[in-house]
């Protein structure tokens, strides 16, 4: 018999290693990742290249605008194993990545019109189950009744030195007290603004990647995910 496609959320903070552990779970469930913290950032890689994100200040007619038309792709490459994001086809993944799009992308992602235009694409994109979405809000707002609902958590330092190496790994050159201030900041920006802070649901499993591997953290949530079906099929 085949299995319920399930939707599960995965929410936390910025470096706990959510994206890892989604596109790990992804591939061993056969379902689709979606990262939507891509989609937040592309927005913001856009806005800055136009000029519509000046010195701090956002023009919203015109990104509303430009929202209208964006067009985001997730595509996973069997021949490098690496999950691609595409903005109106191209890949962006080294552009919005970067020191420069991290910084200005609390701004962007506080913003309500940008956050319901991007929701609704979310659960557009993962209507159908099959899906591991990773994010902020997934639990709370984009899909509030998720199968299964993960919460990560990890030290800022932790976070910070996981996000240090990952960046000088792309040879960006930052210092490490540059990250750690970005992940300070993108902390206390993401669970204070307005439209959607990032909250850990009542029903989310927390999980916290301090001390753990990334294997002992998949098959963690894998015993959740699979106790979660035999309680469906
Ligand atoms: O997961 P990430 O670090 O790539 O996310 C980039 C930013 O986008 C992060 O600072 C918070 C924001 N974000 C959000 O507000 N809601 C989401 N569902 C995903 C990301």
């Amino acid at each position: 018999m085949e299995q319920t496609r399930l939707i599960i959320a995965v929410d936390g903070y910025s470096s706990t290693g959510k994206s890892t552990v989604s596109k790990r779970l992804a591939a061993r469930l056969g379902y689709t990742y979606i990262d939507t913290g891509a989609m937040y950032r592309m927005v913001t890689y856009r806005a800055m290249q136009e000029g519509i994100l000046r010195d701090g200040k956002v023009d919203d007619d015109r990104l509303k605008h430009a929202l209208t038309a964006m067009r985001f792709d997730f595509k996973y490459n069997t021949r490098t194993g690496h999950h691609e994001s595409y903005l109106d086809g191209k890949q962006v993944d080294a552009e919005i990545r970067g020191l420069a799009v991290s910084n200005n992308v609390s701004l962007i992602s506080a913003l309500a019109y940008v956050r319901e235009v991007l929701v609704s694409k979310q659960r557009e994109m993962g209507r159908e189950g099959g899906v591991v979405m990773d994010g902020r809000d997934i639990g709370s707002v984009v899909f509030p009744r998720a199968d299964v609902k993960f919460f990560m958590t990890a030290s800022p330092a932790t976070r910070a030195r996981r996000r240090y190496e990952e960046m000088r790994a792309t040879n960006e050159t930052v210092s490490y007290e540059e990250v750690e201030a970005n992940v300070l900041y993108r902390d206390h920006a993401d669970s204070s603004r307005a439209a959607s802070p990032l909250i850990k649901t009542r029903d989310a499993i927390e999980i916290d990647t301090s001390e753990t591997t990334i294997e002992e953290e998949v098959e963690q949530m894998l015993a959740v995910i699979h106790a979660r079906h035999a309680s469906r099929d």
